[in-house]
């Protein structure tokens, strides 16, 4: 596919349109080895090799990154108070992504940041139910009641109960002897097919518990690798991207 060269110039976070069509007009531009002065002359980005002052010029339509989120920083692309999960991706071709979906300021895990916006808004959508899997230390003893109730659906104060969670029980700390402090945590994951503000922590809430710390673990067939670090962040493979895409017609409802 072509496009005009202002555009991929711009696209490849070399300025804004007004900036790249001045350096095109001073000749630092050249389309395979050739100096191109038209700003809307056609480049190929798959074939043509652009330079600006010889050096190649790095362009990619589409990226797809997994960021272990660490907490403190917010899930936004800017934000006047806080780091944001940009702050963490430091070498990208692209200008234009964003994270998909939001975790907590405190919360950490994968977080998938992209410039697809088709595919964002494919995830997101309430239609599709792509599991998300939480760690989270959780004040108090879980029980196998709260089991049941979340594979129920629980109220979280919404219209609806949510949709059933997969809650199992990893470990509780502090039994039989309850410590002195009277602390018992337990060690959970849960799996939900939904993405409702604070969803995790209304959820234990709802069954009187509050969640100490909570880790995404999953994303659909996205895992959170073990050896990337909280503020590390890797590049998806081409099979990770396919199979975000192709999972898609699957998991609708019918
Ligand atoms: N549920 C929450 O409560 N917080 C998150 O960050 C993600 C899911």
């Amino acid at each position: 596919m072509a496009l005009r060269l202002d555009k991929y110039l711009t696209e490849a976070g070399i300025g804004t349109r007004s900036e790249v069509k001045k350096l095109i007009k001073a000749k630092q531009i050249t389309v395979n080895g050739a100096i191109v002065n038209r700003p809307e002359e056609k480049v190929d980005e798959e074939n043509d090799v652009v330079c600006l002052r010889g050096e190649p010029v790095r362009y990619a339509s589409f990226e797809y990154y997994l960021l272990h989120k660490p907490a403190g920083c917010v899930s936004a692309t800017e934000d006047a108070r806080h780091r944001t999960v940009m702050d963490y991706l430091t070498d990208t071709a692209r200008s234009d992504l964003f994270p998909v979906g939001r975790l907590d300021i405190d919360t950490e895990g994968l977080l998938l940041i992209t410039n697809d916006g088709a595919l964002a808004h494919d995830l997101l959508s309430p239609a599709r139910h792509i599991e998300k899997t939480y760690f989270a230390k959780v004040r108090g003893r879980v029980t196998q009641e709260d089991v049941n109730l979340f594979e129920k659906g629980v109220d979280i104060g919404e219209k609806k109960l949510t949709k059933p969670g997969r809650l199992v029980i990893l470990d509780v700390y502090g039994e039989p002897d309850v410590p002195e402090d009277g602390e018992v945590i337990s060690e959970i994951t849960l799996t939900i097919t939904e993405g409702k503000f604070h969803q995790v922590k209304r959820m234990f809430a709802a069954v009187g518990k509050e969640v100490l710390y909570l880790k995404r673990l999953s994303m659909g067939p996205l895992v959170l690798p073990e050896d990337l670090r909280p503020g590390e962040y890797r590049a998806l493979s081409g099979e990770e991207v396919a199979m975000l895409k192709n999972r898609k017609q699957e998991e609708y409802d019918e």
